[in-house]
């Protein structure tokens, strides 16, 4: 049979079984046609040609709802008591929307959820460090003697966490703060400094990589995609 698969990828497709591939329309060379297992068909259209490319599949959709559902799991069983408790998802825009919407369904136990805009990132791959919370915007949300779960995408630093609490802190004093993201890097992770314990973790990637997908964006591109897949600028 003719070898159609030449990168890493698509020989872990054949592997699979997965024998007929077909290349994405933004060429490239890694997502396949609807035989695929991995990316149910979807074709990836990439707005940087040449000067992005996505690199393979790291979480396919199956394997993030599982985990999805394991972490529902984990905080119902962390808040047991409804009655006694005033749980609100706390989202970090913008890369938290797709997570926090499959999470909010899957937990049971009665919830508000609320978004508040927080960026350390600013349009490349690399964090800046500096995190930008709007107090007045905290403020408004009425979280005040409530039990917070910031929700994030990914933990990378751990800046954008760690803004987020002390601004709560300061702002509207809730009852309780706990974290969750979907991805960590743990590797990158400013433990020391940012005394940061994250409760509900996805996934934790060693070792750490630019990935997109799944809400995770480059320059605002590629949040829709129901994977999370390495990506990597190319220099040109
Ligand atoms: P931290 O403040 O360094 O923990 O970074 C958290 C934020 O950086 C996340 O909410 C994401 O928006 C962004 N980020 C970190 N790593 C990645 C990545 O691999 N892809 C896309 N965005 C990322
Ligand atoms: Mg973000």
């Amino acid at each position: 049979m003719e070898e159609h698969f030449t990168d890493p990828l698509g020989r872990m497709l054949r592997k699979l079984g997965v024998n007929r591939p077909t290349l994405c329309k933004c060429e490239t060379n890694n997502v396949y046609d609807k035989k695929c297992n991995f990316c149910e068909g979807i074709i990836v259209r990439n707005p940087f040609s040449s000067s992005f490319r996505l690199k393979g599949i790291l979480y396919g959709p199956e394997q993030i709802k599982t985990r999805v559902e394991e972490l529902a799991m984990a905080i119902d069983s962390s808040y047991p008591c409804p009655d006694a408790s005033e749980l609100v998802l706390l989202g970090a825009l913008t890369g938290a929307y797709v997570f926090l919407s499959d999470l909010s369904r899957a937990v049971r136990t009665p919830h508000k959820i609320a978004f508040v805009r927080a960026s350390s990132y600013h349009g490349g791959t690399q964090t800046t460090g500096k995190v930008q919370v709007s107090h007045e915007e905290l403020k408004s949300l009425d979280l005040e003697g409530k039990d917070i779960l910031i929700v994030e995408d990914i933990l990378d630093t751990g800046f954008t966490y760690h803004a987020l609490r002390e601004a709560l802190r300061k702002v509207c004093p809730p009852r309780s703060i706990e974290f969750c993201a979907m991805l960590s890097k743990p590797d990158k992770l400013q433990v020391a400094q940012l005394n940061v314990k994250p409760k509900f973790i996805g996934f934790q990637m060693r070792p750490p990589k630019f990935v997109v997908g799944y809400g995770l964006d480059y320059r605002g591109y590629f949040r829709d995609l129901p994977f999370i897949a390495e990506a990597a600028e190319v220099k040109q």
